[in-house]
Formats: C-alpha cells, structure tokens, sequence
C-alpha cells in the first residue's frame, strides 16, 4: 500500500513489522498521526484527534511540551551520547537525582534502562543478586499474577500472566509462579475506586509461598492497578496483605508502576498512593512524558547496599546495563519533565480533576453493551459484552469509530481503557465521554 510522503512523494508500509498490531489489518486502513501539541495528536492531513490515553499511558504533560523539546534540543546539539559503562556524564545523575526526589522514602537508588520491559527482567535480575548477595542464592522463584503485564522481553513475559503473550514462550524463564487475578466482576461490577471486594485472594500468596518453600522465593511482581489487561483495580486491603506477607517471608515486593507512576493517581506513585511501599519500584513511560525511551528502576537503599558492599573492592557489583542506561538526550528529558509536573502541580491536579472524571466516565453506565465501568482517579475501563465468537471485535469497532470522530481511545481484548494526559480540562473529558457514547449506539 502507498501514501503519500510529504519528504519522499510515497509513503510504504510493508517494511516496518508493527509491535502488538494486526499487521495485515492496519496496512489494509492505516491510521497515522502525523503531529501533536498538547491535548491533540493531528493525522498527516491535519485532522485533529483528542487524546484519551496520553499515547500509551505515558504523555502525562501532554505532548510537545517547549521546556522537554527545548531540553532534548539543547542536549542533543551539546553532547549526543557518553557512555555510563565505567564513565560519566553529570544529565545522568542530575536526571536520578530529580527521580530519587519522587521516590518513596528509602528508595533512591536508581538504575536506569531505556523501557517499562527492561525495568521488570532488571527489577527480577536484582532481586536474585540481593538474596545471592546475603547468601540465599536459592531464593530463585519469582510471583507474578494472573492478567500481569511486565512487558515484552522473557523475564516480564514469563511472569506476567497474559496467556496470549505467554503461549508462544512456554517455559523459557521456568523460575515463575502466579497469583490469581484480582478482577471480581460478580461482586464488584461498576465500582467507583477501590473495590470492596477481594481481600482474600492475597491469602493465595501464602499457598503459593507454601508450595515452593520461601526459602526458594525472590520476590512478588505485580502492578498495583493492572493497566494493559483492562484497568484492574485492586480491592481494598489488598496490596497491604500482600506486603505484609512478603515481609513476613523475607520476600521483595516489585511494583511495576510503568503506567501508574508520575501522577496518574494524582500522587508521584501508586506507592504513595495506597500507603504500601515495596522494596524495588519500576517506572518508564512518564518519566520523561515519553519524549525520548527511558524506564528506571528505584531500588531501597539496603537492597543496594548488600548487592554493592557484598563485592569486593574494584568489582563491577552488578553484571548489568544497557548501552543506553542514562542516554543523554532521555536524561535531559527527565529533568526537563520532572521540574515541568513541578511546577504545574500536575499531580495535584489530576487528584483535584479525578472526581469529574469519574462521574463523566460512570455516566456511560447504561449504555448499549457496557457491562462494566471502573476507574481510579485519572484511569478508566469500561467493558463491553464481547460478541459471541468474536471476542474484541465490538471494542476494536468502537475504537476505530471514536478515531474517525476525532478521539483516541485504548482498547485491550473488550475493555476500554482511558488515562488522558493530566492536563486534560472537563470540556476535553466530556468530548471523550460522549464520543464513546455515540460510537456504542452505532456498533452492534
Ligand atoms: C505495567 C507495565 N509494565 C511494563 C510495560 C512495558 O513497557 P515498555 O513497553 O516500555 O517496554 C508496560 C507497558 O505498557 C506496562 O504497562
């Protein structure tokens, strides 16, 4: 299929194999975006789309901002790239100093990769080196759950628990075991916030624990609201069991907050958020508001401490890293961005905006297909009934509706997903809303 390329005269799609995308689909009816300023993206001929899911959960300071782009600018002409093996360049720990600044207390050591996957095989690869280091090199095993997203690479695949991403890798990382889903739709069915129901299934951690033997247990991944499989919210009391459990057991708790971190839930994390703090935290995404690929790993200062002191003296202490860990250009882009939520309070201001939003999405309640509405201050899923034989179908149609009628929204399986940037205004929520309402009348 050719287009037109303003640089080239033709645009070709064949070459480029798209991630988590129906290739044969999407080539048949592209839909491209071309620009974005702000609350909009534009198609290449000028169309305007509102944003409904600041990209993909990470443009938490709406797009193109001046002080990240002018950041990014100035770096790239001063220096493009230094290495971070063996060397240094004073953006990089400028940029962990601005993040250990967010940081539960306790936990500003920070180790930098270039994505939300890197972080979790880094965040697993650390636990491992904490036990190894203290002398329980058994503790191996690693808890992930059910409907877990940890990203595309073989740790995160491994433990987290998508099936379909899951099936074409059996076992390549075997050291994995898995909780149970916290998702209760027969209870807890349109529930604003938090759930109510569903303490108990933190309870399956110590079956789980049992099985293995804790002595043969590293760690706990989870996401404390789970994201890509359709916005789970976990239920009251929930995550506070299950640090309570892992601390019992001498076992670390990894938070992915790749999606909720930097103010998603009007809070620098869903750490501070729920009061419960784990032991290694991963964040990307909006770390930089995804101007230049970036994620990092914030680690509690004795879990750094016994991996880096149990080395000897001029040893590398932790056999990892990537070519681009603290890249300049994404390092500027961290400091640009950090002072940026700063100064607009924008954390603040996603807590303050959260109510509106959740009247506006619950308003959906009704609606021809919802089965299901659920949301945490700025994070929204709406379910559809799925069509018999043809599940993600009805999602996929209203998604490609709502494009053509100007806004983006995120669908995962049947659910619609909606995390707008946070400087999103109530005329901007309302547009999303209604549009979505619209498209549900036309989709069978
Ligand atoms: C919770 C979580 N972890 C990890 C990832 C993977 O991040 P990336 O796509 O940057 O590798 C994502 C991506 O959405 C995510 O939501």
């Amino acid at each position: 299929m050719k287009l037109e390329n303003p640089h080239t005269g033709a645009l070709t799609l064949e070459h480029f194999w798209m991630p988590y995308t129906a290739n044969r689909q999407f080539k048949q009816a592209p839909r491209l975006l071309a620009r974005a300023k702000d609350m909009h993206y534009y198609t290449p001929d000028g169309r305007e789309v509102l944003d409904g899911t600041a990209g993909l959960w990470c443009v938490n300071a709406g797009h193109c901002r001046e002080p990240i782009v002018a950041a990014i600018q100035k770096q790239a002409a001063t220096m493009d790239f230094a290495p971070t093996f063996q060397m240094g360049h004073p953006l990089v720990f400028e940029a962990a100093t601005a993040v250990a600044h967010v940081t539960p207390d306790g936990m500003d050591r920070i180790f930098f990769t270039n994505s939300g996957s890197e972080c979790a095989d880094t965040a697993m690869k650390i636990a491992l080196a904490y036990h190894r280091a203290r002398g329980e090199a058994s503790r191996r095993i690693i808890i992930g759950r059910e409907r877990g997203y940890h990203g595309s690479n073989f740790g995160g695949t491994s433990a987290g628990g998508i099936p379909g991403n899951r099936k074409s890798f059996p076992g390549v990382v075997s050291i994995v075991d898995h909780l149970r889903s916290t998702h209760d739709w027969a209870r807890n069915a349109y529930s604003k916030g938090m759930p109510k129901h569903g303490v108990e299934f933190a309870e399956e951690l110590e079956r789980i624990v049992g099985l293995h033997d804790a002595s043969n247990v590293a760690a706990v991944i989870i996401e404390p609201v789970a994201g890509s499989t359709g916005v789970l919210i976990p239920p009251q009391g929930y995550l506070d069991r299950i640090r309570e459990i892992c601390t019992k057991h001498g076992i670390l708790l990894i938070f992915d907050e790749v999606i909720t971190g930097f103010g998603r839930l009007g809070d620098p994390f869903a750490a501070d958020f729920f009061g419960v703090r784990p032991d290694i935290l991963c964040m990307a995404k909006a770390i930089n508001n995804a101007s230049v690929p970036m994620g990092a790993v914030a680690v509690d200062n004795g879990i750094h401490d016994a991996i880096v002191d149990a080395a000897p003296e001029g040893a590398i202490e932790f056999m990892h890293g990537y070519t681009y860990s603290g890249h300049p250009l994404a390092a500027a882009a961290v400091v640009a961005t950090q002072k940026l939520y700063r100064e607009e309070h924008l954390f603040q201001r996603a807590a303050l905006l959260s109510p509106y939003f959740e009247e506006a999405v619950h308003s959906l309640r009704g609606t021809r297909h919802v089965i299901d509405i659920r949301n945490l201050e700025m994070i929204a899923g709406i379910e559809l009934e799925p069509r018999p034989g043809a599940p993600g179908s009805r999602a996929y149609e209203t998604f490609v509706k709502c494009f053509e009628w100007g806004v983006l929204i995120r669908i995962t399986g049947d659910i619609i997903a909606l995390s707008p940037p946070l400087i999103i205004e109530k005329p901007h929520i309302d547009r999303i809303v209604e549009t979505i309402r619209d498209a549900l009348k036309t989709v069978d």
